[in-house]
């Protein structure tokens, strides 16, 4: 069996946790996607679900626009799963009703079960109540004609049903969220029992699929790949290495702001493992009169992401020929870029956009499919070390966005050793894994401090650390003083020209994690 033989698809009605719908199914090892509610019946039959789900979504199934699916989904005879917003439209759709509720149904709510198989096979109804969580403002008052309620709480009669004949089931709930303690279990019993997949879907024979693929489409022809230091292009090029061997060469631009030894990681891997070629450019002093005298934000964005591009073109002319141009694109971008949700940028983050449509290469995306933890786990399976593997997001502009101000090679140093600092306490004290991003920050501004018996006026370091799920939104993490003070203390005493440490306790929004 392929790996993608068997898939569960989730329809997309705009809630919060559809991404993690298709993640929780995936951790169960079925491979499972994301696509707008508009599929047609035809896609949708062509990609040959195995099951479906429809997702919770902000919308009331009432409105007069309300979002709704091809209700010829119904009579496919797939096992289809209703999430929230999608219990209520499968409700609607087949004729029963649905209004706004008196009280909303919001956190943390108790469920009891009536049924204890199918959705909830495993569980049982005499042990009483178990956790979910809600978070809806309508509600199901009339099941359609078949449906029978399979659990309730105190504010839902219809907290779950099934179809008496049909494989069709609801949930008011949301299984996909971890505060629903039976979450788990109940889109296990829906993808294995009600569906009958198979957990096919492992980083394993992801492998052995993917490298069939590009080597198919590859050929005879050369590939060409940018380290960038970071997991996504380091899983790329390994992956693709694996394929097609020296046809791949990757080139690494040294845009000399990167943080100390954040890049040789990544470099070491592919000399000492493999014998994939890199060439590694040392382009620092161009970056740097590239970005002399530059203090806007998007200038220096813009600066460094055309700088790039012609040092890698320079560099990728004197290899001849080349067709393709592989690329670390992740699961979250392609559905970003799909589904309806999409919003103007707030930062402009995509630091090569048009190289492949300049320099006439044709894509290789082989991480098109994953999400962050798949291509970590992918990484693992692929021999990286854990250090690049965990390492924290870090943004293409690297550290020219942290220096407020014009970036110099003075700066960048003081910079560079405060940002170390931070980062040898954190991983000292176990906290570099449970924060999202831990880093410093150089300010344009000096102010006074007391040295010895001198008068000091020197730089100020802010120290940004957050905690996030996906970088969308943020807030700063609870480090413990001793901590804080240790990094303050290392920081002053052993980096020239910093007298200042401060603590940015701002969450994301109104802030962004980076502070340009
Ligand atoms: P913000 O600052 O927008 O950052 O809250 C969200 C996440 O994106 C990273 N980031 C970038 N990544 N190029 C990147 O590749 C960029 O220009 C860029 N700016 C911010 C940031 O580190 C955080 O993880």
């Amino acid at each position: 069996m392929t790996i993608h033989e068997e898939k569960i698809i989730i329809l997309d009605f705009g809630s919060q946790t559809t991404q993690l719908i298709a993640r929780r199914i995936r951790e169960q090892k079925v491979y499972s996607e994301i696509h707008p509610y508009t599929i047609s019946l035809d896609d949708l039959r062509r990609l040959a679900p195995t099951g479906i789900v429809l997702s919770g979504g902000p919308a009331s199934v009432y409105d007069e626009d309300a979002p709704r699916c091809d209700p010829g989904i119904f009579d496919l005879g797939i096992p289809i799963l209703g999430i929230c917003y999608g219990a209520q439209l499968m409700m609607t759709e087949l004729g029963g009703r649905v209004e706004k509720a008196d009280k909303r149904e919001f956190g943390k709510a108790e469920l009891s079960i009536s049924y204890p198989a199918g959705l909830f096979a495993g569980m049982d109804s005499a042990l009483g109540r178990y956790q979910v969580w809600m978070s809806h403002g309508d509600r199901i008052e009339e099941a359609a004609p078949g449906f029978v309620a399979t659990a309730s709480s105190d504010h839902s009669p219809y907290a779950a049903l099934r179809h008496k004949d049909k494989p069709l089931v609801a949930v008011q709930f949301h299984p996909e969220v971890a505060h629903t303690l039976i979450g788990t279990d109940v889109l296990r019993n829906f993808i294995f029992d009600i569906c009958g997949c198979h957990p096919t879907w492992t980083m394993h024979s992801f492998i052995d699929a993917t490298v069939a693929e590009i080597r198919e489409k590859v050929g005879r022809e050369k590939v060409i790949c940018a380290l960038s230091g970071g997991v996504d292009s380091a899983v790329t090029a390994a992956l693709i290495h694996r394929a097609v061997g020296d046809q791949l060469t990757c080139i690494y631009v040294n845009n000399g702001l990167m943080r100390t030894g954040e890049s040789e990681s990544v470099l070491r891997f592919f000399r000492e493992k493999t014998d994939l070629q890199v060439i590694d450019v040392d382009a620092t002093d161009f970056f740097l009169q590239e970005l002399a005298g530059v203090v806007d934000p998007e200038e220096k964005r813009k600066r460094i992401g055309l700088g790039f591009i012609r040092i890698f073109e320079q560099e990728a002319k004197k290899l001849g020929e080349v067709r393709f141009l592989g690329q670390g694109t992740l699961y979250p971008d392609v559905i970003e870029s799909v589904v309806f949700r999409g919003k103007a940028p707030i930062k402009s983050h995509h630091n090569v956009g048009g190289l492949p449509e300049r320099m006439h290469l044709d894509l290789i995306e082989p991480l098109r499919e994953l999400f962050k933890d798949e291509v970590r786990e992918l990484g693992l399976e692929l021999g990286l070390s854990e250090e690049a593997i965990f390492r924290q997001p870090f943004p293409g502009p690297g550290l020219g966005i942290r220096i407020m101000g014009e970036v110099t090679a003075q700066r960048l140093e003081v910079l560079r050793q405060a940002d170390v600092i931070v980062l040898d306490e954190m991983k000292k004290s176990g906290w570099y894994r449970k924060v999202w991003q831990s880093f410093a920050v150089l300010l344009p501004i000096q102010t006074v401090g007391v040295m010895g018996d001198g008068r000091t006026y020197e730089n100020v370091i802010a120290l940004r650390c957050v905690d996030s799920r996906d970088a969308m939104t943020a807030d700063w993490s609870k480090l413990p003083y001793d901590l804080l003070g240790r990094i303050s203390n290392r920081i002053i005493n052993e980096v020239r020209g910093v007298n200042r440490v401060v603590y940015d306790i701002s969450s994301k929004p109104p802030s962004t994690i980076e502070w340009e």
